[in-house]
C-alpha cells in the first residue's frame, strides 16, 4: 500500500535527491568543516569525520528515510503511528521531540551565520558599484560582529528567505529553490579549487587536511567530529525522516538516494577544504585555530588578488547563502509539518511564522554573544556556541542514536525489508547489524568518553 502525504509529495526522485543534498549541503560544508579542521588539528579530524559519515552517518541517513516514508506524517505522529503499529513504547516519540527541539536551537544560530553571509554578498554587490575593496578581511569581519543592529537586520532577512519557501509548502517551495542553484555552486567550488592550485599552496593544504597527526586529538575532537557528521548530512533530528514522508514508495531506493546524497555532501565538504586552505596558507595564515571567522577573514583576500575577484566573491558569498537556504527550510519544516498537522493544512504560513519567530528570538541571544554579551561564557563557552554544542555535538548524536535503536530493535522486519526491497539480503543484514549495535555503540563511546 502506497499513501502520501498531506503535506504534499516530490514530484520525483531527483527532487527528492535535489532537497535532501539541499538540506546536507550548507553552511556545515563551507564555513563549519573547513574551520573545524582547523581548530582540530587536520587530518586526524577529517578521518574521524570521514569515518563517522561512513559507519554511523549513512546508515543512520537511511534509517531516517525509510521511517519518514512508511509513516507519511511529521515525524512526532510518525513516530506515534510506528509505536501503535509495532507495539512498542512510547517513550520513542521522544526523538520526534528531541528533533523539534534540536531544529529551533539550530536554526537560531544556523541564521545569524548564514546572515554573515548576505552581508558579505551585499559587500561585493557593493564593490561591484565602486564600494570600498575588503582590504583587510580581519577588520571587516570584526566590524560586523561587532555590530549587533546589522546582525539582527541579516538574521532577520534570512529568517523571512526561510518562512517564505517553508511557507509555500513542498512543490512550490522546496523544489525551486533547489534546482539550479545547487549546481552551481558546487561549479563555483571547483574554479575555487582550481584557483588554489594555482597559489602553488595545494600540496601543502592537502598535507594538512589529509595527514593525521593522532597527537593532537582527545575525547573531544571524537565528539566533534561525530557533531559535525551529524550536522553535515542534517542526521539526528529527523530533518531527513520529514523529507522521507514525501517520497513516493515506487521507483526510489532507500540506499542509492542515501549514498548519492552522503557522497556529494562530503564531495562538497572537502571540495570547499582544498578551495580554502591554499588561500589561507599562500597569505601566509596560520591554518590551525581558525575558529568560526575562518571562511570570511581568509577568502576575500584571494578574491581582491584574482582577476575578476569581485564576481568571484559576489557569486561565492551568494550561492553559499542559498546552499545554506536549502539548509534552513529543512530546520524549519519538521517543526512545521507537526504544526500542521495541528492547525490543519490550510494554516501552514501561520505554522512556519511561529516556528521561525521562535527560532529568531532565541537567534538574537547568539547575536548579542558577539559583541554586548561576549564575556558571558557558560561551561567555558560563549552563548552561540553553547547553543550550538548542546544542538550539535549533544543532541543530533543522541537523537542519532536512538533512530539507530528504534530502526533496529522496534521496527520489525517485515516494513523494513518493505522500504529496503532492493537491497540484498547480505547487504541489509550489514545495515541491521550496524543499527542495532555498531553505530549505537559508537555514538554511545564518543558521548560518553566526551562526558567524563
Ligand atoms: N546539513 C546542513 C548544513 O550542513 C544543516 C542542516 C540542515 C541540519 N538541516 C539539518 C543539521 C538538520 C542538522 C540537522 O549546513
Amino acid at each position: 500500500m502506497d499513501k502520501t502525504s498531506i503535506h504534499g509529495m516530490w514530484s520525483s526522485r531527483l527532487m527528492f535527491i535535489l532537497a535532501a543534498t539541499g538540506s546536507a549541503v550548507g553552511l556545515g560544508n563551507i564555513w563549519r568543516f573547513p574551520y573545524m579542521t582547523s581548530d582540530n588539528g587536520g587530518g586526524a579530524f577529517v578521518l574521524i569525520y570521514l569515518g563517522c559519515i561512513l559507519l554511523v552517518g549513512l546508515p543512520i541517513l537511511m534509517a531516517e528515510i525509510l521511517i519518514g516514508r512508511h509513516g507519511r506524517v511529521s515525524p512526532v505522529n510518525t513516530l506515534r503511528g510506528l509505536v501503535r503499529e509495532s507495539g512498542v513504547s512510547r517513550g520513542w516519540v521522544g526523538i520526534g521531540w528531541i528533533g523539534i527541539v534540536a531544529g529551533i536551537l539550530i536554526l537560531s544560530f544556523y541564521s545569524v551565520v548564514a546572515g554573515w553571509t548576505l552581508h558579505y554578498t551585499f559587500l561585493y554587490v557593493k564593490q561591484m558599484f565602486g564600494g570600498a575593496p575588503i582590504s583587510d578581511p580581519g577588520a571587516t569581519f570584526a566590524s560586523l560582529l561587532g555590530n549587533p543592529l546589522e546582525l539582527t537586520f541579516w538574521h532577520a532577512a534570512f529568517m523571512l528567505l526561510t518562512v517564505m519557501v517553508v511557507a509555500l509548502g513542498v512543490e512550490k517551495g522546496l523544489e525551486r529553490a533547489v534546482r539550479f542553484l545547487m549546481p552551481a555552486l558546487f561549479v563555483l567550488l571547483l574554479l575555487l579549487v582550481i584557483y588554489g592550485m594555482t597559489t602553488g599552496y595545494m600540496g601543502q593544504a592537502a598535507v594538512f587536511l589529509f595527514r593525521p597527526d593522532w597527537s593532537v586529538i582527545d575525547g573531544g575532537t571524537f565528539l566533534r567530529a561525530m557533531g559535525q557528521a551529524f550536522f553535515t548530512l542534517s542526521l539526528g533530528m529527523c530533518t531527513m525522516m520529514t523529507y522521507g514522508a514525501y517520497l513516493p514508495l515506487k521507483g526510489v531506493s532507500i540506499p542509492r538516494v542515501g549514498i548519492a546524497v552522503a557522497l556529494t555532501d562530503t564531495c562538497v565538504a572537502l571540495l570547499a577544504g582544498l578551495a580554502i586552505f591554499p588561500v589561507v596558507l599562500s597569505f601566509g595564515i596560520d591554518p590551525a585555530g581558525g575558529g568560526p571567522g575562518l571562511i570570511f577573514t581568509s577568502l576575500p583576500l584571494a578574491f581582491e588578488a584574482m582577476p575578476f575577484g569581485i564576481v568571484y566573491g559576489l557569486l561565492f558569498f551568494g550561492l553559499l547563502a542559498v546552499a545554506a537556504w536549502t539548509s534552513s527550510i529543512s530546520l524549519l519544516e519538521p517543526a512545521t509539518a507537526f504544526l500542521v498537522e495541528r492547525f490543519g493544512v490550510k494554516h501552514r504560513k501561520r505554522a512556519a511564522i511561529m516556528i521561525a519567530g521562535l527560532s529568531w528570538v532565541l537567534g538574537l541571544l547568539s547575536v548579542l554573544s558577539l559583541n554586548r554579551l561576549s564575556g558571558v561564557r557558560i561551561l567555558g563557552r560563549d552563548i552561540m556556541t553553547f547553543i550550538e554544542f548542546i544542538a550539535n555535538d549533544l543532541m543530533l548524536p543522541l537523537g542519532g542514536l536512538l533512530i539507530a535503536l528504534f530502526a533496529g530493535w522496534a521496527l520489525n522486519r517485515t516494513i523494513l525489508r518493505e522500504q529496503l526491497s532492493d537491497m540484498p539480503e547480505s547487504l541489509f543484514l550489514v545495515w541491521r547489524w550496524l543499527m542495532r549495535v555498531v553505530a549505537p555503540l559508537l555514538v554511545l563511546i564518543v558521548l560518553v568518553r566526551a562526558v567524563v
